[in-house]
């Protein structure tokens, strides 16, 4: 059976229309080059770390600098907040259009890409990414690794730098995946040992929609939402957030198709700019997730290893709603897999050692 992206859309719409001119319109992003280096064609992501140099915002003038910072007394980031309040000023633009820093960290390493790393990717992919675990460690919803909770560690280090001594705004919103991997790392990076004003306390919200790309991987399956209480009772749930995880169908060896993950992005971007009416937003996801987020923004490709974290200035703009699409793309797809660790994977599935592959007895 295949899930069309109208009947997954359609269950997980919940946002307030707080952004009166987008109801009812079609709202489409694009990122604003020429403020942060990870935008320029020709930087290397392989080799990026965000915290070499101030999340990488650029050393530039804005226009707003002449009136804001005739002494030049002020850091980069309050000029840089100082250009992007400007932008938004109702009095500057039209209620149609609205610019937000995006800032989204993929969460610290977790047992899975420990596990990945151990077995090799075909193994991974064909055999033990199906299972729960190996039996010494445990990787269906994955918790941070001891490297992980360090990587989250520096990141909170690095944002506590930036808001107290470099006038980095500080977030008005925080969303989180509600995989483990990224409510730990969330909570690690913002929850303790940053001194965050009375008006922006660190209030995250888990959305749905910022999970993994849904592969029939034990690690894309969330735990139910009691269990997630339980283990981050300071964290919100947004609304219609169900008890039991009612999308992962590893079960049924099916999988997410690209097409279906990208519209899932864009449908988190969409609850998010039209429910929230912030400019300063974290996001804390994953790397296939985050690929989609940049895919929606119209961002480059930026891969991004674990703890990484990428900021992008996005402008969003409500036109009126195009024509619905004639075709609905497939939602989920069959995902090969085998009985026992495979003898290798290749682009169209697993090479199983034994002679039948699990997915073929299976449909
Ligand atoms: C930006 O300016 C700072 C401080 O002057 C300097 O340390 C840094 O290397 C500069 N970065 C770039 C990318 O030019
Ligand atoms: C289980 O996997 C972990 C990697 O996640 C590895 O460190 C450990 O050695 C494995 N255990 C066994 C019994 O192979
Ligand atoms: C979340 O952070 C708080 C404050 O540091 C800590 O007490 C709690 O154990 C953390 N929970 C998780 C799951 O990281």
């Amino acid at each position: 059976m295949k899930l069309s992206l109208p009947i997954l859309l359609g269950l997980a719409s919940t946002a307030l229309a707080r952004w009166a001119e987008a109801d009812g319109k079609e709202i489409q992003y694009s990122t604003v080059e020429g403020y942060f280096l990870q935008d320029e064609p020709d930087t290397n992501s392989d080799t990026f770390d965000y915290a070499a140099q101030n999340f990488r915002l650029l050393n530039r003038t804005y226009p707003t600098d002449h009136n804001f910072d005739p002494r030049g007394s002020k850091t980069q980031w309050e000029r840089f907040a100082r250009w992007v309040d400007y932008l938004n000023a109702r009095c500057r633009r039209s209620e149609s259009v609205r610019y937000k820093l995006l800032v989204m960290g993929r969460h610290g390493q977790g047992w899975h890409n420990a596990a990945e790393s151990f077995y090799g990717t075909p193994a991974w992919n064909c055999y033990w990414a199906e299972l729960d675990g190996n039996g010494t460690a445990v990787w269906a919803d994955a918790l941070l690794t001891a490297q992980g909770v360090q990587e989250a560690q520096k990141a909170n280090a690095y944002f506590k730098t930036r808001f107290e001594q470099h006038g980095m705004p500080f977030f008005e919103s925080y969303y989180s995946s509600p995989l483990s991997r990224c409510l730990q790392t969330a909570n690690t990076t913002f929850a303790a040992g940053i001194d965050l004003p009375a008006s922006r306390p660190f209030a995250p919200t888990i959305k749905e929609l910022f999970r993994e790309s849904i592969s029939i991987h034990t690690c894309d399956r969330r735990s139910t939402k009691t269990h997630i209480h339980d283990f981050v009772p300071n964290f919100a749930f947004e609304r219609g957030f169900t008890e039991d995880d009612e999308l992962w169908r590893g079960d049924c060896g099916q999988g997410e198709t690209d097409a279906h993950q990208l519209a899932r992005a864009k449908a988190a971007l969409d609850e998010v700019f039209a429910s929230d009416d912030g400019t300063w937003l974290s996001v804390t996801s994953h790397s296939g997730m985050i690929g989609s987020l940049l895919t929606a923004l119209g961002h480059r490709d930026f891969g991004l290893s674990t703890g990484q974290i990428i900021p992008v200035l996005v402008r969003a703009e409500a036109v009126a709603k195009p024509p619905p699409p004639t075709t609905t793309a497939a939602g989920f797809t069959s995902e090969a897999t085998c009985e026992a660790p495979p003898v290798t994977s290749v682009a169209t599935g697993c090479v199983c050692s034994t002679a039948t592959p699990l997915m073929a007895m299976r449909l």
